[in-house]
């Protein structure tokens, strides 16, 4: 991660929070439960259950045993999902009755939680390339009782004019995933450079696809678990010069950094501000970089 350390602010913050165990957070779906039923519940079989103060409907979880082995977890009462991962979907600001098009979905972490947002009402097209893990977010949607979603199987790149107009998009590509080091020691160092350039030209293929589903105006939202700015900022410079879009502010109601205006010589724009970079020590949680583009008519 050393070559992080000229532009993440809190370098030795960052550096201790990766050393840490991560705490285990689950999202209430809101479509089953309330938060302080979850809460109950599961304080009852010894739990202790915590809200964060800038989510409600998220809750921090300790305990002896999985919450993942509890009958509330199987009833589809919550879903287990990183703090900082629920943030893209709060970016994407999804609406009941907007059709929405979920390019990289499974396991369905951000398609339950943008279907339940949306009240069940709308559609949701929730696409992904792997067999196994398409089994579990069909797995999931069934079990948080999601009533407005098809899942489709395409290369996200090529993804094919569906007839459909899309008022939104979210763009959650596989990355190098340095943002879940905290998990998987292996990565405490930083991801293997090789495999950041090969994944980058994936990432650019998906957010460019995006900006063309979408429709005039409306809004895509690209996200990556990892830190490095040739999957983040980069990907998203190449995708504005090639469908005419703006990017948006985000408004978080926690701290984070601000997206890069350049690196390693490299110049982003002043605009590039505009995205979010979120660092384990922010959240106490994981890694996640956001940007909200418009597409311009
Ligand atoms: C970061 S994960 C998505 C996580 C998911 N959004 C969630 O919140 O649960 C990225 C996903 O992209 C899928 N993927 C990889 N290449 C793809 C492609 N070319 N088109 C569509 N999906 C792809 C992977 O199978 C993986 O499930």
């Amino acid at each position: 991660m050393e070559r992080y350390r000229e532009i993440i602010s809190e370098f030795d913050a960052f550096l201790e929070t990766l050393e840490r165990p991560q705490p285990v957070t689950i999202r209430v779906n809101r479509l089953k439960a309330k938060p302080e039923q979850v809460a109950e519940r599961l304080k009852q079989q010894g739990f202790d259950v915590k809200p964060l103060d800038w989510n409600e409907w998220i809750l921090q979880v300790e305990g002896k045993d999985s919450v993942a082995k509890t009958l509330e977890h199987w009833l589809g009462w919550f879903y287990i999902q990183e703090a900082s991962a629920a943030t893209a979907v709060m970016a994407l600001d999804p609406k009941p009755n907007e059709i929405i098009l979920d390019m990289c979905a499974s396991p369905g972490g951000k398609t339950t939680q943008m279907a339940e947002l949306m009240e069940n009402k709308g559609l949701v097209v929730a696409n992904d390339t792997t067999p196994k893990r398409l089994r579990a977010l069909l797995a999931n949607l069934s079990r948080i009782g999601i009533v407005n979603t098809i899942v489709t199987q395409w290369d996200g790149r090529n993804y094919p004019e569906l007839g459909l107009t899309f008022d939104k998009v979210l763009v959650d590509v596989p990355c190098s995933a340095e943002g879940r080091a905290r998990e998987n020691p292996e990565l405490r160092q930083g991801a293997n450079i090789n495999f950041i350039r090969s994944i980058s030209g994936t990432q650019k293929g998906l957010l460019r696809r995006a900006l063309e589903l979408v429709k005039p105006d409306g809004i895509v939202v690209y996200s990556t678990c990892t830190f490095a700015p040739e999957e983040n900022e980069a990907v998203v410079a190449y995708a504005m010069q090639k469908v005419p879009s703006e990017l948006l502010p985000i408004d978080l109601p926690f701290p984070h950094s601000l997206g890069l205006t350049e690196w390693q010589g490299r110049e982003f724009g002043a605009e590039m501000k505009r995205c979010v970079r979120i660092y384990p020590h922010h959240l106490d949680s994981g890694g996640m970089f956001i940007a909200k583009l418009r597409r311009l008519p």
